[in-house]
């Protein structure tokens, strides 16, 4: 049976998180709050998907129009209550069939689960079905209050419940199957006679019953799939939860992770089989590792490509493209736009940004390489700069294949160095080098016979001088 509707409520302040980020912007794994329960949604491939915004509505909508432009969103424009705003968004849909109602503040929610709640919510020809699980601390959830016969009676909210009802510990996930039709028709019935004043689309479960719907509670097993997160504290435990739940994926799909609880893969992230995964690592955002790469100690990645066998050591990328077999880090900081073809290597303490750099070449100590490109076989000495600013503007620098670049040398862009081509160790390169020639551009050495004698007397360097003859200080 296809799923007609679903309604996501992310019209709620999240005074607890004290943000001024909407709540359900907040972000965990990669996605915001809101885009987990999305993406969870998306797996029962719904007709319509409608989000009720309300508490910075501005942001919220911008980020749903960027990573869920299907959806559509009602306003809600003062708070009041989970059953107001669903009602809002019943009165724009006019919705039929099934519908699906859930918080946009449950990012460990899965498809799975609201697949299976749907499921048993059909095949049994329910009125209303509440997911449910058993949580070993159900403080702050609204309680399910079973009748004798283990049917749903109705949710009490931790506010309203007395002392026995917050004994129990099966909570309402804040996800439920409805029939649309005859949820439309309760959800007027709703009364704000509660200690927050508020309509509780909860309260819609006992109205339901009352009419004579047949009513679900479906009890999952999981509790950590229905956490909310209302605060920062549980921010931090879904996220951890989520790691763990990503990194347990991974390493049954054949990942090395090295130190589990150290190692922060994004849900939008892709790593492949036979990867290792060194401690204090981070694969973020639209990040992609192929096989055999060995990432990490100490390593974030955001949005970059790495090739497979290829190897980043303490260090930092960002929508940077690693090529097969090669080789980054320690200490190397690459920006957007940097690309190193197979088998390259770019080693301790350089800056790269939108620069190639061609198979098989090197830039291993101490440079910054911006806005060039750098042919196959080339070495670029220690303490390189590439000079591609002149104050105003950005220009580029063009490196040939088998270029030995001198250390120390400033290549002072706009500035080609042809094929096979030299520099002199400590070049201020400010003229194109020909194919095969070798660029010197620096002052010609003199040696000032006799000066440390003459200009610092009795100094250690003076006394180390003084032990060899005037001839010998000549050299
Ligand atoms: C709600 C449920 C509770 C359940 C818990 C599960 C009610 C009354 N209570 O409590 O039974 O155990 O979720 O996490 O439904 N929202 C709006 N407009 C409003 C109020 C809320 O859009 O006027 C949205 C919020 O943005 C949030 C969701 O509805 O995404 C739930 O609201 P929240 O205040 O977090 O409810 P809880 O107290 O967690
Ligand atoms: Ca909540």
């Amino acid at each position: 049976m296809s799923l007609e509707t679903v309604v996501i409520l992310a019209a709620g302040e999240g005074t607890r998180m004290k943000s001024s980020t909407p709540k359900v912007l907040h972000p965990i794994s990669g996605r915001s709050l809101v885009g987990h329960v999305l993406h969870a949604v998306d797996a029962l491939a719904p007709k319509h998907v409608c989000v009720v915004v309300g508490a910075g509505r501005e942001q919220v909508e911008a980020h749903l129009s960027e990573v869920a432009p299907h959806v559509t969103t009602v306003f809600q424009e003062k708070r009041g209550g989970t059953g107001h705003a669903t009602q809002l968004a019943l009165d724009g849909l006019k919705a039929t069939g099934t519908i699906l109602v859930l918080a946009g503040d449950t990012p460990m929610l899965t498809g799975t689960s609201l697949a299976q709640l749907l499921e048993q919510h059909h095949a049994g020809g329910f009125t209303a079905s509440v997911l449910t699980a058993e949580h070993p601390d159900p403080t702050g959830y609204g309680r399910i209050i079973r009748g004798d016969d283990d049917s749903l009676l109705r949710i009490v909210e931790e506010r309203d419940a007395d002392e026995v009802q917050r004994d129990i510990l099966e909570v309402n996930s804040g996800v439920y199957a409805f029939d649309a039709i005859k949820l439309a028709g309760a959800i007027g019935k709703l009364k704000n006679d509660n200690s927050q004043g508020e309509l509780y689309l909860t309260d819609v479960i006992e109205i339901l019953r009352n009419e004579g719907g047949k009513i679900a509670a479906v009890l999952i097993d999981d509790f950590i799939e229905i956490l909310g997160v209302n605060d920062r504290v549980q921010l931090a435990e879904s996220a951890a939860l989520l790691r763990d739940r990503i990194n347990e994926d991974l390493m049954r799909a054949g990942v090395t992770i090295v130190d589990p609880l150290s190692t922060w893969v994004d849900a939008t992230a892709t790593v492949a089989n036979d990867v290792v995964l060194m401690p204090g690592t981070a694969i973020s955002g639209t990040t992609t590792v192929a096989t055999g790469a060995v990432i990490g100690p100490r390593t974030t990645l955001v949005d970059c490509t790495v090739g497979a066998g290829a190897r980043v050591i303490e260090s930092r990328a960002s929508e940077a493209i690693i090529g097969d077999g090669a080789n980054v880090g320690p200490y190397t900081f690459l920006r957007p736009g940097t690309k190193l073809l197979p088998n390259s290597k770019v080693g301790a303490y350089v800056e790269m940004k939108n620069a190639t750099l061609g198979e098989g070449s090197k830039v291993p100590h101490l440079s910054y390489v911006g806005d060039a490109v750098i042919g196959e076989g080339s070495n670029i000495g220690a303490a390189t700069i590439f000079v591609n600013y002149d104050g105003v503007e950005k220009h580029y620098t063009v490196v040939g294949d088998h270029v030995r670049i001198g250390s120390d040398s400033m290549l002072v862009a706009p500035v080609t160095i042809g094929d096979g081509a030299y520099t002199a160790a400590g070049s201020v390169i400010t003229e194109d080098v020909p194919p095969g020639a070798i660029g010197v551009g620096r002052a010609k050495q003199r040696n000032v016979i006799g000066w440390v004698l003459r200009k610092r007397p009795g100094t250690k360097s003076a006394e180390a001088a003084s032990r060899h003859s005037t001839d010998e200080q000549k050299g």
